[in-house]
């Protein structure tokens, strides 16, 4: 069976990193969780001071681009590929509520989304590589052979990230993670580069009260039929 792309966008918190991993694996494709690289700019930029009161230095981050060095490698241990900043591993850095907090305005400029976008495609240029973002069908492949398109209710997205958050030691209410996925929603389907909107041959899944296994068996269905 000869490689393909597999594409998977869907607003924040559908449970996208955790399919595409899962099948990822399976098929023995690469998987690339390009949020992280949006995080990992983010954490960047709060790092080196060019977010003050809520709001970005664009012209500095733009101007220090070339400073910011992004990889992933894989941890046997616990299984997932980590993203690394510079050398450093970051993993956990980028999943608090901070960077959650401005990853959206860094994600809505353009300079920054070129260079990702630039990364991600050479990532995927051998196929065999499971993608999961934002603008993945629309932008960075294309022509990638299986696009997915995932959605869930913003009530039962801010349930599964508030789960998250809380297992990994964060303390925060579940009040404020809804209004992020609310206000991430809005920002990332309304920016002007590069927004979420569904491929027009992407595959629509309504994942709230899909297991996981559900979407998996869905999607090896539909695999299947792009092999017949
Ligand atoms: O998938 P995530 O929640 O980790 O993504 C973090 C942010 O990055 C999200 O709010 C929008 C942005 N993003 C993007 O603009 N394009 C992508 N391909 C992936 C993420």
């Amino acid at each position: 069976m000869s490689k393909i792309v597999i594409a998977i966008d869907g607003f924040s918190s559908t449970g996208k990193s955790t399919v595409a991993r899962r099948l990822a694996k399976e098929l023995g494709y690469i998987y690339v969780d390009t949020g992280a690289m949006y995080r990992a700019v983010t954490y960047f930029a709060l790092q080196n001071g060019l977010i003050a009161n809520d709001k970005v230095d664009k012209q500095e981050l733009i101007s220090q681009l070339n400073d910011i060095q992004i990889t992933f490698k894989f941890n046997k241990t616990v299984g997932i590929a980590e993203v690394y900043l510079n050398g450093n591993n970051i993993e956990s850095d980028i999943r608090t509520l901070k960077v959650s907090q401005h990853v959206s305005h860094i994600a809505e400029i353009s300079e920054v989304r070129r260079k990702l976008v630039e990364q991600q495609q050479l990532m995927g240029k051998d196929k065999g590589v499971v993608m999961d973002g934002r603008d993945i069908a629309t932008v960075v492949f294309p022509d990638a052979e299986l696009k997915i398109f995932m959605t869930a209710s913003a009530e039962t997205r801010a349930t599964r990230r508030y789960k998250e958050l809380l297992q990994r030691g964060h303390n925060l209410s579940y009040d404020d993670v809804l209004k992020n996925v609310v206000t991430r929603d809005k920002i990332d389907s309304t920016r002007e580069d590069s927004p979420l909107i569904k491929a027009v041959d992407a595959i629509e899944f309504d994942n709230s009260t899909m297991t996981i296994d559900e979407q998996l068996q869905e999607i090896r269905k539909l695999i299947e039929q792009k092999n017949e």
